[in-house]
């Protein structure tokens, strides 16, 4: 008997973190602590090995009340003034129209961008180094995914190829969804140049003249960028979007506050007209409603403490953490650059990636463990979760890495 609906994938989920941070424990256990490079998990982590709960937000989220944490949300589009503190928090001062509609993480967000413009059986367009959860919404939505080359053989970001994806569906279907993970890509750590971002929405206008286009803009990391205060310049750019393009941009409280387990983020749509943003607000509130009915009350009250009350000494804590990242990941960057290790164009953000043929991943992958060296595979790399690796085994780990290589692929 099978009692599940034919469309659906039954393939159960490839698992590529959970089973190598079992792998690494139990190296852990077997070799000590001290002799396993654990560089798999996707969050932060301090250099003691802890999971970061940064201070400023959970002494904020005691403030919060018992009866703020235990009550519903006002809607199913989230709290007011979530979402009026969520839109400055994420596009600052904009003349789009625009609207919010709090999610469950930054999950929700992309989850309705990816679900509700596109009919059954039409292709949304993701990147093919990527978060592995677009191609499974997509699956899940009864879409098909094309996938765009993130780099070119010069290691330059890959306009053309989006180009020629996205023009391949142009007239073919009623609407055009393309996914970008800017800044901080995961799990490459790129960002695009403004002039890239410009690039693209002037692309995007000329290719709404014959089918509307959205622009799923996927923010997790944003709040890691080394240069914080330029991080949302490119943004200014959506403002040159034409009646045509939307830009959906999903946030994640996961990464900004370090709370992953709390689940709040929102979608913040803009667009050039009102109507076409409160189409987009109506669609998302029904979907909200029919799947999570509301969103986390207390992770919202919380989000709005620390920004009209615990913001300076948030930022400062955050601040250090953003060093902290790039501490280890410059460590990483040269280090590979001296050895000639090979890494897809890193920026910022939580993870590098190792350029590599996928026909040796695996067993590049397994030659690493085997040196209890853990790590997460990637299309087409290697992924390095400088999140959670601490600067002292950060050092001298690109040279194992590449010694490692150069032993699968002689
Ligand atoms: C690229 C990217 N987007 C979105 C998310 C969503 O995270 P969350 O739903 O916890 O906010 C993640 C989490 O790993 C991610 O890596």
């Amino acid at each position: 008997m099978n009692f599940i609906k034919e469309s659906a994938d039954k393939n159960p989920i490839v698992d590529t973190v959970f089973a190598i941070v079992r792998k690494a424990n139990a190296a852990k256990e077997t070799f000590g602590a001290e002799n396993v490079i654990d560089a798999t998990l996707g969050s932060l982590y301090d250099e003691e090995g802890n999971l970061v709960a940064m201070k400023s937000v959970f002494s904020s989220f005691d403030e919060v009340t018992p009866k703020q944490k235990a009550g519903y949300a006002a809607g199913f589009l989230g709290n007011s003034d979530f979402r009026t503190l969520c839109t400055q928090w994420t596009v600052g001062g904009t003349n789009l129209a625009s609207s919010v509609v709090a999610t469950p993480g930054g999950t929700g967000a992309v989850s309705l961008g990816i679900g509700e413009f596109l009919e059954t059986g039409e292709t949304v367009v993701i990147p093919d180094i990527a978060w592995t959860s677009y191609a499974i919404m997509a699956q899940d939505k009864q879409l098909k995914a094309v996938k765009y080359s993130m780099f070119d053989e010069n290691d330059s970001f890959n306009l053309a190829d989006i180009k020629e994806k996205v023009n391949s569906l142009k007239g073919k279907q009623n609407r055009i969804v393309l996914v970008v993970n800017d800044p901080c890509h995961n799990p490459t750590g790129y960002t695009m140049s403004d002039s890239e971002w410009k690039e693209l929405i002037s692309f995007l206008n000329e290719v709404g003249e014959t089918t509307p286009c959205i622009i799923l803009n996927d923010i997790a990391y944003i709040d890691y960028s080394y240069n914080l205060a330029a991080s949302r310049d490119y943004m200014k750019s959506f403002e040159a979007m034409g009646e045509n393009v939307m830009a959906v941009i999903a946030m994640s409280c996961s990464k900004t506050l370090t709370s992953y387990g709390m689940r709040c983020g929102a979608a913040v749509i803009v667009a050039k007209s009102a109507e076409s943003v409160r189409q987009a607000e109506i669609v998302f509130e029904k979907s909200a409603r029919a799947i999570w009915s509301n969103v986390n009350n207390g992770a919202m009250h919380n989000f709005c403490n620390i920004m009209r009350n615990h913001y300076d000494e948030f930022m400062a804590e955050k601040a250090e953490y953003i060093k902290l990242l790039k501490e280890r990941s410059d460590i990483f960057k040269t280090e590979a650059a001296a050895c000639n290790l090979p890494l897809y164009p890193y920026t910022e953000g939580f993870f590098i990636t190792i350029k590599v043929d996928n026909a040796v991943k695996e067993a590049y992958h397994n030659a690493l463990m085997d040196n209890n060296i853990f790590t997460v595979q990637v299309d087409k790399g290697i992924r390095v979760a400088v999140c959670s690796l601490p600067v002292s085994k950060a050092k001298g780990l690109a040279k194992k890495m590449k010694d490692i290589l150069d032993t699968v692929t002689a």
